[in-house]
């Protein structure tokens, strides 16, 4: 791990870092403990924007927005991103960001629990965005194969549980034992759903791209 450790910061050096204001919400979302996604983790979006080219993104897990506007400032111009978050602290604070920094207006905002809203979604998404709940990703994973297209990428991050994830149940703390298991079914599930090609890889805290085949 300590390995690892090294390796990331030495990966995180040579980043030539994001669009000033980018790194302004992720130094204040650091100050008041908002989760986003790490610095290898961003780079690795917005490779996957350069690379892939998305015209609908859905992002499951908004917090304050940061990844949302990430996706936004490295993507084309007719890039559209519907974005999810439950908690109301939150929202407000994220729509506040748009106002601010979604000058092309590419993002929507939808309040509420995604296992609701995401039974309300039309297919039609290129690449979808997993950064919520890690113990829900198993039960959201029937309606964004539903709704992604063929060809389309399901990103899901935090897979690999700060190392957890490879341990015995017993070596987790109990109140991490349910999303250890659910976190296992479900890149069970990734690797040998027939309707997906995944790969795992150890950027961040773990990640899965899945093609939609
Ligand atoms: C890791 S944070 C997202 C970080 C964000 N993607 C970023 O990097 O800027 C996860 C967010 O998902 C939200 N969340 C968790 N479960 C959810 C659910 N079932 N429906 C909607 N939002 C949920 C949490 O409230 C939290 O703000």
């Amino acid at each position: 791990m300590v390995e690892q450790d090294r390796m990331t910061a030495f990966i995180n050096s040579l980043d030539p870092g994001n669009a000033p204001y980018l790194d302004e919400l992720e130094k204040r979302a650091k100050e008041t403990d908002v989760p986003i996604i790490r610095k290898d983790t961003q780079a690795l979006l917005k490779f996957l924007m350069a690379q892939s080219r998305p015209k609908n993104i859905l992002e499951v897990g908004c917090a304050v927005g940061f990844s949302a506007l990430l996706m936004a400032e490295y993507s084309d111009i007719d890039t559209k991103i519907t974005t999810i978050e439950k908690f109301e602290k939150r929202i407000p604070i994220a729509r506040q960001n748009f106002i601010q920094y979604d000058t092309h207006n590419k993002i929507t905002l939808l309040e509420g629990d995604a296992t609701e809203i995401l039974k309300t979604l039309s297919p039609g998404y290129d690449f979808i965005f997993m950064d919520a709940a890690k113990g829900q990703y198993i039960n959201f994973l029937p309606d964004c194969l539903r709704i992604l297209n063929k060809g389309g990428l399901l990103v899901s991050d935090n897979v690999l549980q700060d190392g957890d994830v490879i341990e015995s149940r017993f070596a987790v703390t109990r109140r991490d034992r349910t999303i250890h298991a659910r976190m296992r079914e479900y890149l069970y599930e990734l690797k040998h759903n027939e309707a997906l090609n995944t790969v795992i890889l150890t950027v961040g805290d773990g990640m899965t791209l899945s093609v939609r085949l």
